[in-house]
């Protein structure tokens, strides 16, 4: 195993986008940023040193930090935000983890602009389960704004407004043809016809969930939230913020230029968006670029049922342990709802988190972040910080999909709080997440940090226990979950801690304290999250070290 190391400044950098120039925040200057490039089992040590005005906090989001929750990165919830001038260095370890990663800044809406790839390799001599790709790809979404992120972020809670859409999505930071001033700025993979291309997709954009396709070609999907999948074959992807996905896809039309495009989704609204989504190009060596040759046609991207299509179409490859994991006997059954304060309650009445007035809620918490961080404070035994109890209420207490938007009970009003789920180590745990979606038109991709889980049901309207159909066969190992608008997901995962000297689940996931949250910024802002703290139980001898000497302090 060998140690990677990576300088991580925070710098502000004048771009042009979109006919203005603006000052962004960045890592090294670059947008999208560093990639970093590491090995199953490396240890990678990443020293963040601040240069901008902005408090910063950088997240490696699905890497499950095995005894090492110091260096998730969530702000107030595993550390303080480092400070201008200040340096916080992440040390952790990519314990049986391999796959398509992203890192991300984890505080305010600042991730608009800093994120980047994190790209781990199978050992030395370890295959793909799949035909070698001739050539690889990363292949960011996002989501581009002129306005400033942190400000957005502030007065989109103040005013109690959804946020506007962005100025642009984008592909690897770059609007394409669809935008003013930006003929020149797309995104071109070069294509030999014939090869076998693997694109690794990662969904950073903010607020948006997104289709891809390539005009004309087969997307195979073989790998979602870095675990292997079986492979899927579809005309496209959906991807949610915070979600990954690999895709092989074959030059194996006739030379040309063809679109590779991103289209938000709205499932409720039914809107054409395809005018505003972003375009790069998969260009054939060879191509004559006349008119003809360049393929705009984009497959329609406001079908539901394409998103039905592609989860029922992910399936683990393989299901190390699953029955021992998921057996149901073992579970216990957390609900959890997933809502907005609804239209028809006083506006005096709905206070959100943070002064707001839209609150967005799980079990009716919504979830305020503290003024420490919460396993700073679990740590070091800090009371009024935090509590234990966060609700178990019955589902059927959230029975009124059906009614919304106007015809819902009263009784839905949320409460703030910081009120967190404690379980014991080696917990079976079934979450059941069902929205309420009383105001919303989106999945909602719920993010669980630490854990990587299966998705074992899926389904629109209310979760039925006596109807539901699970898969607990070959599951899909995610760790991000778009739960359907006016729809449920139940996910399972073991709340163990592998600590111990042999780590041998594949599902293992250490002590420590969780961010669970909806990775909409604007959710997260209107406090749709909550924590799971993983507490270590009698007997296992390991716990988590203690804070490191440079951990950013309050
Ligand atoms: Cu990628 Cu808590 O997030």
């Amino acid at each position: 195993r060998s140690t990677k190391f990576f300088d991580f400044k925070v710098q502000t950098k004048r771009v042009s986008k979109l006919c203005k120039s603006k000052d962004i925040v960045t890592i090294n200057g670059k947008f999208p940023g560093p990639v970093v490039y590491a090995q199953e089992g490396d240890a990678v040590t990443v020293k963040v040193t601040n240069e901008s005005p902005f408090n910063m906090t950088i997240h490696w989001h699905g890497v499950r930090q095995i005894l090492s929750c110091w260096y998730d990165g969530p702000s107030y919830i595993t550390q303080c935000p480092i400070q201008s001038g200040q340096s916080f260095t992440h040390k952790f370890t990519l314990v049986k983890q391999k796959g398509t990663f992203f890192w991300h800044a984890h505080v305010s809406w600042l991730r608009a602009t800093v994120y980047g790839a994190l790209i781990v390799y199978p050992r030395t001599g370890v295959p793909y389960p799949f035909k070698h790709p001739f050539q690889e790809h990363i292949i960011i979404l996002g989501e581009y704004w002129l306005k400033d992120v942190v400000q957005l972020d502030h007065t989109t809670i103040a005013s109690g407004g959804s946020p506007p859409p962005p100025d642009a999505f984008t592909i690897n930071g770059h609007p394409g043809p669809n935008y003013n001033c930006s003929n020149n700025d797309v995104y071109t993979i070069n294509v030999t016809p014939g090869k076998t291309y693997l694109l690794r997709l990662i969904h950073a954009g903010l607020n948006t969930e997104s289709f891809f396709a390539i005009a004309n070609h087969k997307l195979t999907i073989v790998e979602a939230d870095a675990e292997y999948t079986k492979p899927f074959t579809t005309d496209r992807v959906m991807l949610g913020p915070g979600q990954t996905m690999n895709v092989l896809v074959t030059a194996d039309q006739p030379r040309g230029r063809y679109s590779m495009a991103m289209g938000p989704y709205m499932s409720a609204t039914g809107v054409q968006f395809q005018n505003i989504s972003s375009i790069a190009y998969f260009q054939y060596t060879g191509a004559v670029l006349n008119s003809l040759s360049v393929t705009t046609k984009l497959p329609s991207f406001n079908d539901n049922l394409v998103v039905q299509t592609i989860m029922d179409g992910l399936k683990s490859l393989t299901s190390v342990n699953l029955s021992k994991q998921i057996d149901a006997n073992l579970f216990a059954t957390v609900g959890l709802n997933v809502q907005k304060c609804h239209s028809k309650t006083p506006r005096q009445n709905c206070q959100g988190p943070n002064n707001g007035v839209m609150a967005a809620s799980m079990n009716n918490i919504s979830f305020v972040k503290p003024k420490i961080s919460v396993l700073e404070a679990y740590y070091k035994k800090i009371n009024g910080t935090f509590t234990e109890d966060f609700p178990e209420v019955p589902l059927q207490f959230y029975d009124f999909v059906n009614g919304a938007p106007n015809n819902i009970p009263n009784n839905t009003q949320s409460l703030n709080g910081t009120r967190t789920i404690v379980l014991e180590y080696g917990t079976r745990v079934q979450l059941i997440f069902q929205d309420t979606g009383t105001v919303s038109t989106e999945n909602h991709p719920i993010h669980l940090h630490g854990y990587s889980f299966y998705v074992v049901g899926y389904g629109n309207g209310n979760y039925d226990e006596k109807t539901a159909k699970f898969n607990l066969v070959d599951p899909p190992y995610m760790n991000t979950i778009g739960v359907p608008v006016g729809g449920w997901a139940a996910i399972r995962f073991v709340a163990d801690n592998p600590g111990k000297h042999d780590i041998s689940l594949s599902s293992g996931a250490p002590l420590g304290v969780w961010f669970m949250h909806c990775h909409l910024d604007i959710h997260q802002s209107w406090g749709l999250g909550t924590v799971i703290i993983v507490k270590n139980g009698k007997g296992d001898p390991e716990t988590l070290p203690h804070p490191p000497t440079d951990l950013p302090r309050c």
